[in-house]
């Protein structure tokens, strides 16, 4: 039944969470660790939630690995509090950890990958929902990861739709592009899910409330974190009913059901600096970049997309 053993590597983050309840949910997937890095909040909030949700959702048994604290290259920017609540799970008072014996793993996130990876050559599919620090830092630890790694799945960027943190770039590239220019020039086996897809399909009040009544717990908790990410969509982006973007739990979606999605394959270059830093450009004519390709997702099937979803959540 297991299609997938993935290193979830996420800045959780309340669409973090739904992606991680939703592997959770998922007999096709297998999670060998949870890697955490800063982002939605520094990597110590981050990490505290990562184990507290494995704890809440009884998989306490699955490894938590606590990755970078920052960029590569550049300082530390502003981290995602402004979406996702001072506690980045939507202001719901998670300041500790909520079993004290919780605890992560002594090895850091990206030893942590190329270990597992190595260990287990062409087994392992990494989904990177956050900067992509961690992927980048094993890359330099043990290049050969590219070649024993068996996908690599990201959350990030953007081929045609708007950016979330500048005109044009989306908030996990922008946070490190050093590391995302690092992992698209890599030549492994890469799919962007990005903005392109994760801005088409939107959960609404209407989806929350079905899923709180349900009376299943992650469904619950998801009803619990949400407000706070729907008054940040609700201000930033004028959306009405409580509708907000579905970002990391398309990353997962894909994995499970990728007929969900279309995509093509270009060449993505990112710069580092100016006013295109963090942008992912892609080669859509096909004639002016040699880097390895990428398969960029560029159109979803909303409907069935939210069916999927809820089905998983709820039943
Ligand atoms: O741009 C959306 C991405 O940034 C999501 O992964 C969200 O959790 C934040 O990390
Ligand atoms: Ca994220």
């Amino acid at each position: 039944m297991v299609r997938h053993t993935i290193i979830y590597d996420t800045d959780p983050g309340i669409d973090d969470a739904m992606a991680l309840l939703l592997a959770l949910r998922s007999p096709e997937i297998a999670i060998a660790g949870v890697t955490t890095v800063f982002g939605n909040s520094n990597v110590e909030a981050t990490t505290r939630n990562a184990l507290n949700l494995l704890y809440l959702a009884g998989r306490p048994d699955i490894p938590v690995a606590k990755g970078a604290a920052q960029p590569m290259v550049l300082p530390l920017g502003q981290t995602g509090e402004f979406v996702h609540g001072d506690d980045a799970m939507g202001n719901i008072g998670w300041t500790h950890l909520l079993d004290p014996r919780l605890r992560p793993l002594d090895q850091p996130a990206a030893q942590f990958i190329v270990e597992t990876v190595m260990a287990n050559p062409g087994q392992i599919t990494l989904v990177a929902v956050g900067p992509l620090t961690n992927l980048a830092l094993a890359l330099q630890l043990e290049p050969r990861i590219a070649q024993a790694v068996r996908n690599v799945v990201i959350m990030g960027g953007s081929v045609l739709a708007p950016g979330n943190v500048s005109p044009t770039a989306e908030a996990n590239i922008h946070n490190d592009p050093h590391a995302a220019a690092l992992v698209f020039g890599t030549g492994w086996d890469l799919t962007m899910v990005g903005l392109d897809v994760t801005t088409a399909v939107h959960m609404d009040e209407a989806f929350f409330d079905e899923l709180r009544r349900s009376g299943h717990p992650f469904g619950r908790f998801i009803g619990q974190i949400i407000p706070c990410y729907q008054q940040f969509h609700r201000e930033r982006y004028g959306y009405e009913n409580g509708a907000v973007d579905t970002h990391d739990p398309s990353a997962i979606a894909y994995l499970i059901d990728p007929t969900l999605f279309e995509g093509q394959d270009w060449s993505v270059v990112v710069p580092v600096d100016g006013p295109a830093k963090g942008t992912t450009i892609a080669d859509r004519r096909g004639h002016f970049l040699t880097t390895p390709k990428v398969r960029c997702l560029m159109k979803v099937d909303e409907a069935r997309f939210l069916e999927m979803f809820k089905a998983r959540l709820i039943a």
